[in-house]
């Protein structure tokens, strides 16, 4: 059997456990999604939206990127977030980097990634941002994992100054916004920032 063949295999074999357990549950589900949560996270495939939250389909709206960036010209982030602010209404954001992120290691590095290289600009000027601190970090790794932090810091701060925020924010006092930070060494998230409307943010 090919690995594809055992991922169809592996998904009829989900599917008839799912009704099994619960014989409404894809009628209930092809009906209606309703989230309460947007997951913005990297791409990387060891921090699956749903599994480290212990949510099910239906549960999380979900868009990945290198890094998880919000970029204010991003077209397909930027829809994304409308979207699901506006259409399914979630309750809450969450911006989800992951520390030993590829994408900021290649940030940087001070390698040629070609086309790569200007998606990272956006990560580039986190560190520019927050230089100061970080080059006083001595050892490498420490400092990275600062720019992990850094970087939800960021992506939560432009969310929260995009036109879709502010509109929501006037009228709906939602969504609220969670920046964090997973460890792949042992499975847990770490609350970076926190921002609700109408208040000042709780930066942790
Ligand atoms: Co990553």
């Amino acid at each position: 059997m090919t690995p594809i063949d055992i991922l169809l295999k592996n998904n009829k074999e989900w599917a008839n456990a799912q009704v099994k357990a619960d014989p409404g549950f894809f009628k209930r589900l092809e009906a209606l999604q309703t989230p309460e949560f947007l997951w913005i996270g990297c791409s990387d495939s060891r921090v699956p939206a749903n599994q480290i939250t212990g949510t099910k389909p239906g549960e999380v709206f979900v868009h990945r990127n290198v890094a998880n960036l919000v970029v204010q010209n991003d077209l397909n982030a930027m829809s994304v977030i409308q979207y699901s602010v506006q259409v399914l209404k979630v309750k809450h954001i969450i911006v989800c980097g992951h520390y030993g992120c590829g994408g900021i290691q290649a940030a940087m590095s001070n390698q040629n990634w070609g086309l790569l290289d200007k998606w990272l600009y956006h990560i580039k000027t986190v560190y520019v941002k927050h230089k100061a601190e970080l080059d006083a970090i001595p050892n490498e790794e420490e400092r990275l994992k600062k720019l992990v932090e850094f970087n939800v810091l960021e992506q939560i701060l432009t969310l929260s100054k995009t036109d879709i925020i502010r509109n929501s924010w006037k009228n709906e006092q939602a969504p609220e916004l969670h920046g964090w930070v997973y460890s792949l060494s042992n499975g847990i998230l770490k609350s970076i920032i926190e921002m609700v409307p109408d208040s000042n943010m709780q930066i942790n």
